[in-house]
């Protein structure tokens, strides 16, 4: 049956668990910032897949590394060497301050390696502590232990009792990560600019604090840079922002331009996994590591991370003109390509569906607040063009 003749939107309700509240547009094709629904509306995509399609959509250079390591080799086993992945993996090594990579397939998946990894070395050199300390509106994923890690309780309920080892302390309160530290503490893991809360940056003496606090305390630092990394916040990776380095740090999103993956680095100080402790059936596989090292060699080639700061500091500079005209709007925030607004009124939903409805794809993290997170090649054109829409929007 012909793609526009399906009644997807129904087929959805009968099939699909409950779990998402969908906008009402079937998207079918996408082209650099822009999406295409069945109908042939396009759509300027100022989330990008929440925070993954960092190169745009279809980006030539991830399509041609697909395309060809399909006709390749898509899989196998880490029980051999290949190739895409061993070169992704010294591209993320050489340009970070990690000694050593595993590769995961999801966000949660990296975070639940760098949580396994954080309780060994507390076995090893901590006298079995395996306690992390978290931050409240943190976000680390969906599976058991990183829901548990995730400080927000609405998400543990329904699936109580949470997995022990995890304590949600105030974000940029260093003297409450410090009285939650005991013997039992083997790491903290934090955003360095929450993202999925409605992008809360961590405050520069906050985050030199906590560095220096693990270190007093010989404890493990993880920055989960699964949203803010591969330069979305101006930066390739956020912690950069604030000249410290973490022991631990994971990726995902947009590590491969779109493909499924996911990854956590280590200093070899803390590399403690040896074989048999971890391991995943596709992580790391070959066709997610070929667009990987095509989306990480051209945010490279064509210096995104700063083409991100400049962009970013653009957008900020329109909201707040757009904030001055609007007194609906409460606050406006961001770093790099990571930006949001909140409003004074619990109205955001329906401004997504409006700008949805004009041609614009926004992301409400709750009631007041909108995120954009949008491809990081795009321009002030863009920007222009998404701010005028809210603009007539808020008239
Ligand atoms: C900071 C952060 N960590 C982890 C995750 C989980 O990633 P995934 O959905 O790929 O499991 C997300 C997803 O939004 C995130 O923003």
């Amino acid at each position: 049956m012909a793609l526009a003749t399906r009644h997807w939107q129904e087929l959805e309700q009968k099939y699909y668990m409950r779990t998402f509240n969908r906008l009402p547009v079937v998207l079918v094709r996408g082209e650099g910032a822009r999406v295409w629904d069945e109908e042939g509306r396009s759509y300027l995509d100022m989330v990008a897949g929440l925070a993954v399609n960092v190169l745009g959509h279809c980006h030539p250079a991830v399509v041609e590394a697909i395309t060809k390591q399909a006709g390749r080799l898509i899989h196998t086993t880490n029980l051999y060497y290949t190739t895409p992945q061993l070169e992704l993996a010294e591209l993320l090594i050489e340009n970070s301050c990690a000694d050593r990579i595993f590769f995961a397939n999801s966000g949660a998946e990296a975070n639940e390696g760098a949580i396994k990894l954080a309780r060994k070395w507390g076995h090893l050199h901590r006298n079995g502590a395996y306690r992390i300390i978290t931050a409240t509106n943190s976000f680390h994923g969906r599976t058991l232990a990183t829901l548990a890690a995730t400080g927000q309780p609405k998400y543990h309920k329904p699936f109580a009792p949470m997995p022990d080892g995890f304590t949600s302390v105030e974000f940029n309160d260093l003297d409450a990560l410090k009285a939650a530290t005991g013997p039992d503490t083997c790491a903290v893991m934090l955003e360095v600019v929450q993202g999925e809360s409605g992008v809360h940056l961590g405050d520069h003496d906050y985050l030199v604090g906590v560095r220096r606090w693990c270190d007093e305390q010989g404890l493990l630092l993880i920055f989960d840079e699964i949203q803010t990394g591969l330069g979305r916040t101006g930066k390739f990776l956020a912690f950069e922002h604030h000249g410290i380095e973490p022991d631990v740090f994971t990726l995902a999103k947009g590590l491969a331009g779109g493909v499924p993956i996911g990854a956590f680095l280590s200093k070899e100080s803390c590399s403690v996994l040896t074989a048999g402790d971890h391991g995943s059936t596709f992580g790391g596989g070959p066709l997610a590591c070929a667009a990987g090292v095509a989306t990480v060699k051209t945010i490279f080639a064509e210096n995104l991370a700063a083409h991100s700061a400049e962009i970013g500091a653009y957008a900020l500079e329109k909201l707040r003109a757009l904030q001055a005209k609007h007194d609906v709007i409460d606050q406006v925030r961001g770093l790099g390509l990571m930006v949001a607004f909140d409003l004074k009124t619990e109205t955001a939903p329906k401004l997504v569906s409006e700008a949805l409805s004009r041609g614009l794809i926004l992301n409400a993290t709750g009631p007041r607040t909108i995120r954009m997170v949008p491809p990081l090649i795009i321009g002030k054109a863009e920007v222009d063009e998404a701010v005028e829409t809210i603009d007539r929007l808020l008239a």
